[in-house]
């Protein structure tokens, strides 16, 4: 890993994000210049069952490299079999989830529960190690909670047990995604171990991702939540980070936006098909809407709608608006 980070041209890597990060919303992120994408935390016990749908996470394709796949689970046998699936379907790294906080996964002894068991972390990453030649990068949290900030004993385990990279997300389990992210635990973590750090956490425009270089010295960052609708956020970091551009918001005219969104609606529906679109790709409108010029109607309209062609019709319909600045 250490070679995929620091030969990735690029420092800014897309978050797995469940029920977000499939390969439209990858290539989609990597044509803006995201260095490394990974999917979504994928179940070690449905890929050793193979169930059908735990295996639609791994959908890929040429373009969309280098990929990382997230597992998660809680017995090092079976995520080390996991990984070995992975790595036989094409993943250039395997992620192992110890940050995740929903309930269903904790209860499992996965996710972020791992964190208080530095033990079986341990024994977990030196399995997956042994059963996979690829890197194997492992992501955190800062603690379980405020009262267990353990982010750099558990990375310096996951160094010692062959782990070749950590990304550190500065939020305790407990807080979910609430408060501000702490970069100060992302620059302790990066002081005490060797290996590459990935720093994450509220980066919502290209200016935090350089101010949390600066700040925590870490090695690449992830982004997640500043990614949706705003795919350009790599671009701008990129730009930022270079030097060839200083200051701005990065933003695309809407012109561009549509044309994004048209594309990106295109590649979900041939791999979803037409009918989960028009279901899952309101998100995405949404997103992308978000504070723009007179959205609130089109905002308030995708909800209510049903079908590809009146969402479709609605989009163009907005999109014209702000193109003459006039609602037709
Ligand atoms: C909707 C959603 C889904 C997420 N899914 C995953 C996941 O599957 N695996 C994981 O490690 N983290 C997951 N995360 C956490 C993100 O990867 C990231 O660590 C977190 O959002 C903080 O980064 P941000 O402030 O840039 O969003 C998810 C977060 C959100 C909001």
């Amino acid at each position: 890993m250490s070679d995929i980070i620091n030969l990735v041209q690029n420092k800014a890597i897309l978050a797995p994000l469940a029920g977000i990060s499939n390969l439209p919303f990858r290539l989609i992120a990597r044509s803006f210049g995201c260095a490394l994408a990974y999917t979504e935390m994928i179940s070690a016990n449905g890929l050793i069952r193979k169930t059908e749908k735990t295996f639609e996470y791994l959908k890929s394709c040429a373009d969309d490299k280098p990929l990382g796949m997230q597992i998660f689970g809680a017995d090092p046998q079976l995520l080390a079999e996991a990984a070995r699936i992975v790595a036989a379907r094409g993943a250039d790294i395997v992620d192992i989830n110890m940050g995740c906080p929903v309930k269903k996964v904790i209860k499992a002894g996965a996710g972020a529960v791992l964190m208080k068991n530095p033990e079986l972390v341990a024994r977990i990453i030196t399995e997956v190690k042994k059963a996979v030649t690829i890197p194997v990068t492992v992501k955190i949290r800062s603690g379980w909670n405020r009262s267990s900030v353990n982010a750099v004993e558990i990375a310096r385990i996951a160094e010692d047990s062959g782990a070749d990279a950590i990304t550190v997300h500065g939020r305790t389990a407990d807080q979910g995604y609430s408060g501000q992210a702490d970069w100060e635990i992302i620059a302790r973590v990066k002081e005490n171990v060797r290996i590459p750090v990935v720093g994450n956490g509220d980066i919502w425009i290209p200016q935090n991702a350089v101010a949390m270089m600066a700040q925590t010295a870490c090695d690449a960052v992830m982004v997640g939540r500043g990614a949706l609708g705003n795919p350009w956020i790599f671009d701008g970091i990129n730009h930022l980070l270079a030097g060839t551009k200083e200051q701005g918001d990065f933003f695309p005219d809407p012109a561009q936006r549509y044309e994004i969104i048209k594309k990106h609606w295109l590649m979900e529906s041939r791999l979803e098909g037409p009918v989960a679109t028009v279901r899952n790709f309101r998100k995405h409108l949404l997103w992308y809407t978000k504070g723009l010029s007179g959205s609130s109607r089109f905002r308030a309209l995708v909800g209510t709608l049903t079908s590809a062609e009146s969402m479709h019709d609605e989009l163009d319909k907005y999109f014209r608006f702000l193109a003459s600045g006039r609602l037709k």
